[in-house]
């Protein structure tokens, strides 16, 4: 689920601190150097097969040597038929950072948003970012390097997606819809604005859409994307991510005794903010997740937070900017340049601590010459974070709007 700088922060604090109850720091899953085996510990096997539904593991390289897990839900549980005879549409689902593909899968199949895609007649696709539990693999790196490390989103924009989205589209010949949570909202915004799946897509559905961050208030928020920025390679001095680990907790814990930051109240009010959460799946959420990522993916979020644009890593010195770039300030990405008539769903809650409501706005704004018709803009007053993912009414509320989107759209 969580997203930026301040943002994942918030959600970290939401996630570790609570974790530590368990005591172990391993889920039920565990969590092995490198990557764990998919046959019977991977996601089709402990979350869809259970409920009579098939499920492929499928394993993607991309450009850069890494390689990505990914479940194929081919077909809902009753009538695998699609509608009027045609070829199943694929469905490519990607989840936000510090979280994993089984996120989408907690709920029951009649809550989760894979299943009612696949019980609605859709082929659907859940990729798994690198260095989520079973995307921890690369060609010739192992995790316990540094180098496995080297990247933020913007290689998850110029690699992972571009990886994912060829092959859904090899395996299934057809264009893919696409939806993304909060980091995924980010790179699919990004990738698109690059005109980088041009071809290969039907339409684009964000939840709880992350793009510009300046709006984030909260205390810890704000000295979160501050220390990131400043202090990350003194206080953290490491590659991985791992939001289990001890630097990670000794880090945030650091942060908590700020004065102003109050780590208990925000935890309790985040998780408050999210209206419609099962108990029972959020402990199963806290018990998998999260998951790591790069150290630098990290960093580039609080610049996100601090610089309010959306622009590439900045090498925090022009003579290394103008080395990657050519210039002394990372590009920008340029929302503005997504396809004016790519069919967009876009919803927002008003309870997003981590998907501000004004920076919805700012997102729209640039959205602002897209095609009258193509941009479908849904709020939700009283919906957070996790409510997109996790929510027990998220059926009702989102995702049969999503379907009916999909549907207008073949
Ligand atoms: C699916 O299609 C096959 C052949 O096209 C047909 O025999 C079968 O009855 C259909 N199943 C359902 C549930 O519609
Ligand atoms: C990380 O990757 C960049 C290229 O994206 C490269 O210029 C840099 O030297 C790498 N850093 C390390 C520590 O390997
Ligand atoms: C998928 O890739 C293989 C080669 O890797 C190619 O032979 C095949 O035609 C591709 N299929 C589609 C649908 O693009
Ligand atoms: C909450 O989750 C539990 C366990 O999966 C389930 O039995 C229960 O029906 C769920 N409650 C609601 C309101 O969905
Ligand atoms: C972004 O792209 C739009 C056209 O799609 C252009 O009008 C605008 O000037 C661009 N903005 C920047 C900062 O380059």
């Amino acid at each position: 689920m969580a997203p930026p700088g301040l943002l994942s922060l918030c959600v970290l604090i939401l996630v570790v601190m609570p974790h530590r109850a368990y005591g172990s720091g391993r889920g039920p899953f565990g969590r092995k150097n490198g990557a764990a085996t998919t046959a019977d510990s991977g996601i089709c096997a402990t979350s869809v097969t259970i409920y009579g539904y098939k499920c492929e593991e499928h394993e993607v390289t991309t450009q850069d040597g890494f390689i990505l897990n990914m479940q194929r839900i081919p077909e809902g549980r009753v009538g695998g038929n699609s509608t009027g005879g045609n070829k199943k549409q694929p469905v490519l689902i990607q989840h936000g950072v510090l979280v994993d593909g089984m996120t989408w899968l907690l709920n029951s199949p009649e809550q989760n948003l894979p299943m009612i895609l696949a019980d609605n007649g859709f082929d659907v696709w859940i990729a798994n970012s690198r260095g989520t539990r079973f995307s921890r693999k690369h060609a010739s790196l192992d995790p316990s390097q540094p180098d496995f490390w080297n990247w933020s989103w913007d290689e998850l924009v110029t690699y992972d997606l571009p990886a994912v989205f060829d092959f859904v589209f090899n395996q299934t010949g057809q264009k893919i819809h696409y939806i993304g949570h909060s980091q995924g909202t980010l790179i699919g915004l990004a990738s698109f604005s690059e005109g980088h799946q041009a071809g290969k897509l039907k339409s684009a559905v964000f939840l709880s859409p992350i793009a510009y961050l300046s709006h984030m208030t909260t205390a810890l928020g704000v000295v979160a994307a501050k220390a990131f920025v400043g202090e990350i390679t003194t206080l953290l001095g490491i590659a991985e991510f791992n939001p289990k680990g001890k630097e990670v907790t000794v880090f945030l814990n650091s942060l908590c005794n700020y004065p102003g930051v109050d780590c208990y109240d925000l935890l309790n009010a985040l998780t408050g903010n999210n209206c419609c959460l099962n108990l029972s799946t959020a402990n199963i959420f806290l018990k998998n997740e999260p998951q790591s990522t790069a150290t630098k993916n990290m960093v580039h979020f609080a610049q996100t937070v601090r610089d309010g644009v959306l622009a590439k890593y900045n090498y925090g010195r022009p003579d290394y900017n103008v080395m990657h770039y050519g210039e002394d300030t990372p590009p920008l990405y340029n929302i503005s340049n997504i396809p004016h008539d790519l069919p967009i769903f876009m919803s927002y809650g008003g309870l997003d601590a981590l998907s501000d409501v004004q920076d919805v706005q700012l997102l729209l704004d640039h959205l602002k010459f897209h095609d009258v018709g193509k941009l479908t803009v849904q709020y939700i007053k009283n919906y957070a974070h996790a409510d997109f993912i996790m929510g027990i009414s998220a059926k009702d509320i989102v995702y049969n709007q999503v379907v009916q989107f999909f549907k207008n759209h073949q």
